[in-house]
């Protein structure tokens, strides 16, 4: 099977892709700041890099391997290109799932230029002989191979270039330790505050040459899940929404037309999760219900349920997590109009 792969160069332009890239994803990348400067958020971590790639520059050394974890759109793709164009190195893009065999890996990294970021996602999916020959390329820059079967079979060690190792997760919990413990750096993302997503979107808007009223700005900020890749894509969805239907111009009446339209609810709940909450509350009676019973009821992966829906719901009070399974919270009755709620017992 052909490994799905980018390769990004330093200033940012795809070098070969064999996976594509549809619209979302072609948006994506011009809207992406290329460096710390155009960064909005994320202070700590923007801050942290900033001082850990300076150091790694005046040591004439690789990077050391970090890891980000978070939900999904919060910027950890964006802030990996960020790292390789400042250490002036090219970013390769893979994903644990595409990694099949320990040998897709041994063939990447040998591909590898002195200095390359390698950019795992979804790492916490490696399987494990693949992440085992990780151990060794991250802490020694060398891979073993056995060579040969039964008895006579032997390994032998090869060497591969010095780069850096960027996992990306949603899920750091499912990371083993012995992986873990060869990160130099974790860091975590965080949902964005209001004003700063307000402020990438006026950024996009500008990229994209679309006028968008401040009223209109401040209610898609709200409306987003604190999470610049969603602000984005209703952006433009509001440009297409103000192209055919209204002057042109993102007006508040565009925004809240629009977002109608997108069932986007008054607290940025999309169709999933207002799905996942009226299913929670209304036939399990608020829970508390496991998550595989709520996939099968629901109809959606587990993973999708706990990576990109339950966070946010969690976030804004909505969902709690307890031993016995997931619980609506007052709040979620009251959210839907489902009145208060009694619990039946
Ligand atoms: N677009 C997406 N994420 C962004 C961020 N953090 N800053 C600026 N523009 C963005």
């Amino acid at each position: 099977m052909a490994i799905e792969e980018e390769v990004y160069s330093s200033d940012d332009t795809v070098v070969s892709a064999q996976s594509g890239g549809d619209e979302a994803e072609v948006f994506e990348n011009i809207l992406r700041p290329k460096d710390f400067e155009h960064y909005i958020g994320q202070k700590e971590v923007k801050n942290n890099l900033k001082v850990f790639v300076e150091a790694a520059k005046k040591r004439d050394e690789v990077l050391d391997h970090t890891i980000f974890y978070g939900p999904p759109g919060l910027g950890k793709t964006t802030l990996s290109m960020i790292l390789a164009t400042e250490m002036g190195s090219n970013l390769r893009v893979t994903s644990g799932p595409a990694l099949e065999k320990p040998g897709d890996l041994a063939s990447i990294l040998s591909n590898l230029n002195e200095g390359d970021f390698l950019f795992i996602d979804e790492i916490h999916r490696l399987r494990m002989p693949v992440e085992e020959v990780l151990y060794t390329a991250m802490e020694d820059f060398a891979i073993d191979i056995v060579i040969g079967k039964g008895p006579s079979a032997r390994t032998m060690r090869i060497n591969v270039p010095k780069f850096t190792l960027i996992g990306a997760t949603t899920q750091i919990a499912k990371i083993s330790n012995p992986l873990r413990d060869r990160f130099g750096h974790v860091e975590k993302l965080r949902y964005y505050e209001k004003d700063e997503v307000a402020e990438i979107i006026r950024r996009s808007a500008e990229i994209l040459g679309v006028k968008i009223e401040d009223d209109a700005r401040e209610l898609l900020a709200y409306s987003c899940r604190c999470t610049p890749r969603i602000a984005n894509r209703l952006l433009r969805r509001m440009r297409d929404f103000a192209e055919v239907l209204y002057s042109g111009d993102i007006t508040e009446v565009v925004v809240k037309e629009g977002l109608k339209s997108l069932s986007v609810d008054s607290k940025g709940l999309d169709f999933a999760d207002q799905e996942y909450l009226k299913v929670l509350c209304e036939k399990f009676n608020g829970g508390p219900a496991g998550l595989s019973t709520l996939s099968a009821a629901i109809g959606e992966d587990e993973s999708t349920l706990e990576d990109s829906i339950e966070p946010f719901l969690i976030r804004e009070g909505l969902l709690q997590k307890t031993p016995r399974g997931r619980q609506a919270t007052e709040a979620a009755f009251q959210h839907l109009g489902l009145g208060s709620h009694t619990r039946l017992v």
